[in-house]
């Protein structure tokens, strides 16, 4: 684990070392200093914000105003950990100058160290553009939650030989817009591991096996925090439901039954 606040060239110089990256989606303040206390490398602002925070079905209606509220609060509470925002829907597809205004307002109001967004070949130039202005790029490949209904839902991506050659070109165009590394998301062990082979930028995996250079996960999914999430690829390193659910309980109990406050208080 490197001490010194992470940065863009850190996680390049991680991957030649071969230090794994430890990634975690974050939201708010409490959970951001818990992270970053923890050693966690990056945390992500995903705009998974929609399906495990706002309660959306996806992540396409996550607004720009959603998205920054919740990139600060992460922010104000991280020392050592690189804060990357993620860039929602309709964010940066319309236009260069909506990518690079939007872009920026992520790193100069929200505190962000680095922006996220979705797609291979046909976002290269929005990341050539950011990255021309100063701004890191994290890139975002396989299946990319944006694209949902294009793909049918959440399906695996990567399952032919052809397929996992688009993905090794798409990562591959993206190194050379400048983006300094890329999530491969739900792809096939052999697709993740190739494409990881391909690229001298880290790879972060989520639901893409093992031979990413990093990983990460959505921090609600593996602290167990909603019982209805039962993702393949996920594992869960607490029952946060159930730890949360009890304490609800045993407060509306003492409560009711006259037990807190206690008299003396
Ligand atoms: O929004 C998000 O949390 C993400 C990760 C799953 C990579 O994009």
């Amino acid at each position: 684990m490197l001490d010194k606040r992470v940065s863009a060239p850190g996680l390049l110089e991680m991957k030649r070392a071969g230090i794994k990256i430890v990634v975690l989606t974050g939201y708010d303040y409490p959970t951001a200093r818990l992270l970053d206390d923890s050693g966690i490398d990056v945390i992500l602002v995903g705009d998974s914000l929609g399906n495990v925070v706002l309660g959306y079905e996806n992540t396409l209606p996550v607004t720009m105003d959603e998205m920054l509220h919740h990139v600060k609060a992460v922010s104000r509470g991280v020392k050592r950990a690189m804060v990357v925002a993620d860039m929602p829907y309709l964010s940066y597809q319309s236009s260069r100058k909506q990518a690079i205004e939007n872009a920026g307002r992520f790193l100069k109001e929200g505190g962000a160290d680095a922006v996220k967004l979705e797609g291979g070949a046909a976002v290269a130039e929005t990341v050539a553009d950011l990255v021309a202005i100063g701004i890191p790029v994290m890139g975002h490949i396989g299946m990319t939650p944006q694209s949902v209904h294009l793909f049918g839902g959440y399906v695996r991506q990567g399952k032919s030989a052809e397929a996992i050659e688009i993905l090794m070109t798409d990562a591959r165009i993206l190194q050379d817009a400048g983006a300094f590394s890329v999530v491969l998301e739900l792809m096939s062990v052999d697709a993740a591991r190739r494409v990881t082979e391909a690229v001298e930028i880290p790879t972060i995996g989520i639901g893409a096996g093992p031979y990413c250079d990093g990983q990460v996960l959505v921090v609600n999914d593996m602290l167990g925090m909603d019982e209805r999430a039962r993702l393949k690829h996920v594992k869960q390193y607490a029952k946060l439901h159930k730890t949360m659910s009890d304490a609800f309980k045993a407060y509306a109990s003492d409560v009711r039954e006259g037990r807190f406050p206690a008299k003396s208080a």
